[in-house]
């Protein structure tokens, strides 16, 4: 079967030890999944990724970093430079968060610097892209998704492809104001985005997972997850209390597993 995906972004929730006990309940949890089956990412604050580090297993629990400058080091204050990620051990970043995007102004072309520096640190990206209501509402989605991977993989080579993660996240069913999207429109947007991808990157397009996120729950993870062209869930709330994530992966894999005859 195809290994499915499956993370959380802590956001600006959990301090130290909230972070800890957390990560250790998750691992304890899911310690029977099998991973060749399922890769599980946690994204935590920054100041509790050393403390995170040093208590889960990384081959269990992959971290990362929610955000990163693109500089090397300099004159950029209150920015974490890739060198720092690089001496926690964290070999994953989230880029373009829609937070990132549209409550600090982040452009496309930013996003950009930021992934080619991950990518020359040995950091995996996870792009995260998604339009906002007004742009649905003009039914301009696909175009806006194209533009933001165009240029946030602007000049990147196609070799780094295997290093590479996306999230759709359309901005409006993000957070408690958010409005869950549909599996099948979900599904739709996949498709134009891993059509992007291709032109991008040609074939090696098809090692990129493309996930979904924004308000996924135990409600609709299922119906998610049996769509073609979704790879794995980015989930926020829902994910934040160890036991009910460890019960929506369990579910959405034995949903995934009972569908597709395995
Ligand atoms: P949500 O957050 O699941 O709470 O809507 C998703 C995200 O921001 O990644």
């Amino acid at each position: 079967m195809k290994k499915l995906y499956f993370g959380s972004n802590l956001k600006m929730y959990k301090g130290i030890q909230d972070t800890e006990k957390y990560l250790k309940k998750l691992e304890e949890n899911t310690k029977n999944i099998n991973r060749e089956e399922m890769e599980l990412f946690i994204i935590p604050s920054y100041t509790s990724l050393p403390e995170a580090v040093s208590c889960c297993d990384s081959q269990m629990i992959k971290l990362g970093a929610q955000n990163m400058c693109w500089e090397d080091q300099g004159q950029f204050t209150g920015e974490i430079s890739p060198c720092m990620l690089e001496e926690l051990g964290i070999k994953l970043v989230m880029i373009g968060h829609s937070e990132r995007r549209h409550v600090f102004g982040e452009s496309d072309i930013e996003e950009n610097r930021k992934v080619k520096s991950a990518l020359r640190h040995g950091i995996r990206p996870l792009l995260c892209i998604g339009e906002t209501a007004e742009e649905k509402k003009y039914g301009i989605s696909g175009e806006i998704l194209r533009q933001q991977l165009k240029i946030g993989f602007y000049e990147i080579d196609p070799e780094e492809c295997k290093n590479i993660w996306v999230a759709y996240e359309p901005v409006w069913s993000i957070g408690v104001n958010g409005t869950p999207a549909t599996a099948e429109y979900v599904q739709k947007m996949h498709m134009e985005i891993k059509k992007a991808l291709r032109e991008i990157f040609g074939d090696n397009a098809e090692q990129i997972p493309v996930l979904y996120g924004g308000s996924v729950n135990p409600g609709n993870a299922d119906q998610l997850i049996l769509q073609p062209a979704i790879d794995g869930l980015f989930v926020g709330r829902a994910a934040w209390d160890a036991d009910a994530f460890d019960k929506l992966i369990r579910q959405a894999i034995h949903t995934y597993k009972r569908n597709k005859n395995y």
